[in-house]
């Protein structure tokens, strides 16, 4: 089955086509709006949709094109129906349906979080389940016990913000651009992590959730109360150093914790935070030590694409072909 991936929950439009038989990726094609949001410090809702039309019917062509296809040779759509900004995610749900109804072919709403989860498996060296999965995006912060495809149960959960949306308030912070997870990464490089000690927020308390306001206050006191330091862009670095080494800190002790917990030898980290190499480093000794191994997705599949929607629609696919219909659903909200 040649299956369509359509994804347009948030501010990237990205198109794949994928090979369900062959388990070959065939083209992949993502627009970011960033630069267009970068000057509001956020994504703009109405612009974000705007642009997704724009954009949608040219990625598709070029999908087709860069796969030496035609639309006729494609054999199912699936897109993103939520969660996410509900008139970027209506642009994706109506090109997805009126093509398979134009196509006559079926079509299947993918959860955006379920293509995150199952990116890694595009990947060469993929993860087979079951597995636990730690999800980290900037809009949740999951920790999954992934049994199969669909066979999920969330082990643990933020309280408040979610660890891609602590990055991001943290660089507006420091006036680093939007999306700010990658600036804060880069900045930390050249930081002192041991100029600060910033907390490690639920880790004396047992269980599995997570919560990073009290961190971003931290964070902020900390900046507010070092303004007449004399070297300023030390002390963005030192901050950045901190703070990313206390987020890192946390996930990896909670992932730990679940592994005990659970019993799985797999661990899979996806979402856009899992591009994070400290993250990456720190689990893989940690994997070393307490015997898991650990799993990412290749980093231009950790933030939001359409190949992950394409390879999570070809799985739902095989497990059940859903009847024809024209309904065009979009879930802001999803549980
Ligand atoms: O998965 P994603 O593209 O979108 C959502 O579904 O939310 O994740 C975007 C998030 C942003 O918060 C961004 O700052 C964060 O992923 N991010 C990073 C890094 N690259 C992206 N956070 C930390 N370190 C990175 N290298
Ligand atoms: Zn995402």
């Amino acid at each position: 089955m040649i299956v369509l991936g359509i994804e347009s929950s948030c501010d990237e439009t990205g198109i794949a086509l994928y090979n369900s038989e062959t388990g070959a990726l065939l083209a992949d094609q993502l627009y970011s709006q960033i630069e267009l949001h970068a000057q509001y410090g956020g994504v703009v809702p109405e612009l974000a949709s705007r642009d997704h039309v724009r954009k949608i019917v040219p990625l598709i062509e070029q999908v087709c094109a860069e796969a030496v296809m035609t639309l006729q040779d494609i054999d199912a759509v699936a897109y993103t129906a939520g969660p996410g900004l509900i008139g970027a995610l209506l642009v994706g749900a109506c090109v997805g349906r009126s093509m398979a109804w134009a196509l006559d072919i079926p079509s299947v709403e993918i959860h955006h979080m379920e293509g995150h989860l199952l990116a890694p498996l595009l990947a060469d060296d993929k993860p087979e389940f079951p597995f636990l999965c730690l999800l980290v995006s900037g809009g949740h912060t999951l920790l999954v016990d992934v049994q199969g495809l669909g066979d999920y149960t969330i082990l643990g959960d933020t309280l408040d913000d979610a660890a891609g949306e602590a990055f991001d308030k943290t660089a507006k912070m420091l006036g680093l651009p939007y999306p700010g997870g990658r600036y804060i990464a880069e900045l930390a490089e050249h930081g002192d992590v041991t100029r600060f000690k910033f907390p490690r927020p639920m880790m004396n308390r047992p269980g599995l959730d997570f919560s990073f306001s009290g961190l971003k206050t931290f964070t902020r006191l900390t900046w507010e109360d070092n303004q007449d330091d004399d070297d300023i862009e030390q002390l963005k670095a030192d901050i950045a150093a901190c703070f990313q080494d206390a987020v890192v800190d946390t996930l990896t002790k909670k992932c730990l914790r679940a592994i005990k917990q659970t019993g799985h030898t797999s661990l899979v980290i996806s979402g856009g935070v899992s591009a994070n190499l400290q993250l990456r480093e720190t689990l893989k000794k940690m994997g070393q030590k307490h015997h898991f191994k650990s799993y990412f997705p290749d980093l231009k599949y950790c933030t939001d694409n359409g190949a992950m929607i394409a390879i999570a629609g070809a799985m739902r696919l095989e497990q059940n072909i859903p009847e024809k219909e024209t309904a065009i659903r979009a879930q802001p909200r999803w549980s």
